[in-house]
């Protein structure tokens, strides 16, 4: 006799409509076993294999006949006002991130001194991160950025970058303000984004974490118009009086080059575990605008001067609030989350 699993199967599969059933490789084996079979068994397990074939064919149509009698939606009709509407979470189950509201007081300020903003990408390529900012193929200050790589290559088979600094997006910048600068209007750019590196981790080092890159070119820009931009942003920032200095550092894309160190808005100067008890912190790299770097972006250096910087948002945040670790604001923690919603 017809084996009844295999019967079964066929018929539920022909109760959902698959209509290649019936020329299936089963439904056709158990016509080829009639073939070899003795004569006194062939009458009855012929008719078994009949009888199961008009089963699937009756099977099939009944299937394609409710497919029919469903009836069709109708697009003119009201729809129903009294639908369920969809579950809302109590607004302490979810809050922002910290950067992220942190971000955008930043953003407010700057763009209260007339800076556009400009979003930062996740991913990169080697003109943008080294190439345009003045850093020569094999230059040593290279190494300085451990950059994460992808396997995956461009046509020219360079490996792509995950930015591990938002100062790839100057020469972006630059070059799409080529043509205000040069009818007058100064270029002011403000670029949020999330950079990588691949280093160490501590509770001052993150493999992910924010940067706020800032870029300024007019006719006459000076050193004293940087300063003076980070320190009224900074007063803003922390809503008091603060104190900066800067020190001589090196950056390819800046010339010359600056750390600005402010005076610790935690404790005043007076010594706090946030500024390592010296009183001051150093907080972004900052400086005037490579010439190379304008002249890649088509702007002219001899007309032009412009300034740059770069801070760490998490650092930032961090010595608003006396975080110790940055690590925090990656771990996903609740008990420390829920302390900024
Ligand atoms: N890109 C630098 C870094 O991440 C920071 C920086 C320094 C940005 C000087 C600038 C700059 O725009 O002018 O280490």
């Amino acid at each position: 006799m017809i084996d009844q699993k295999l019967a079964d199967d066929l018929k539920r599969r022909a109760r959902g409509g698959d209509a290649s059933v019936l020329r299936s490789a089963e439904l056709k084996s158990l016509f080829d076993q009639l073939k070899t079979m003795p004569a006194e068994q062939r009458g009855p397990f012929g008719k078994a294999v009949n009888e199961l074939r008009q089963d699937l064919t009756e099977l099939l149509a009944a299937h394609q006949d409710k497919a029919e009698e469903s009836t069709p939606i109708d697009v003119t009709a009201p729809f129903d006002l009294n639908a369920t509407a969809p579950q809302l979470f109590a607004s302490g189950q979810g809050s922002q991130h910290p950067l992220m509201t942190e971000l955008a007081t930043v953003l407010d300020i700057f763009y209260r001194m007339g800076f556009t903003a400009v979003e930062s990408r996740e991913l990169d390529d080697d003109y943008h991160m080294f190439g345009s900012l003045n850093f020569p193929e094999g230059h040593p200050a290279r190494d300085d950025y451990d950059t994460f790589m992808t396997v995956q290559t461009d046509k020219k088979g360079n490996q792509y970058i995950a930015p591990a600094h938002t100062s790839t997006m100057q020469n972006r910048v630059l070059k799409a303000g080529k043509k205000g600068l040069e009818a007058g209007q100064a270029i002011a750019a403000v670029i949020p984004g999330r950079v990588f590196r691949n280093e160490d981790l501590d509770a001052r080092h993150e493999h992910t974490f924010y940067q706020l890159e800032g870029v300024y070119v007019d006719q006459g820009i000076h050193a004293g118009n940087l300063i003076a931009t980070l320190k009224t942003f900074l007063q803003e920032y922390y809503g008091k009086q603060l104190e900066v200095k800067t020190q001589p550092f090196y950056f390819p894309f800046t010339e010359p080059s600056f750390e600005l160190v402010v005076s610790c808005p935690f404790c005043d100067k007076a010594g706090c575990h946030i500024c390592s008890q010296t009183g001051w912190i150093e907080l972004l790299g900052c400086g005037m605008i490579n010439p190379n770097v304008l002249t890649m972006a088509g702007i002219d250096p001899q007309i032009y001067t412009g300034f740059a910087w770069g801070m760490g948002i998490d650092r930032l945040v961090m010595m608003k609030y006396g975080i110790e670790d940055v690590r925090h604001f990656e771990s996903g923690r609740l008990d420390f989350l829920e302390q900024f919603s």
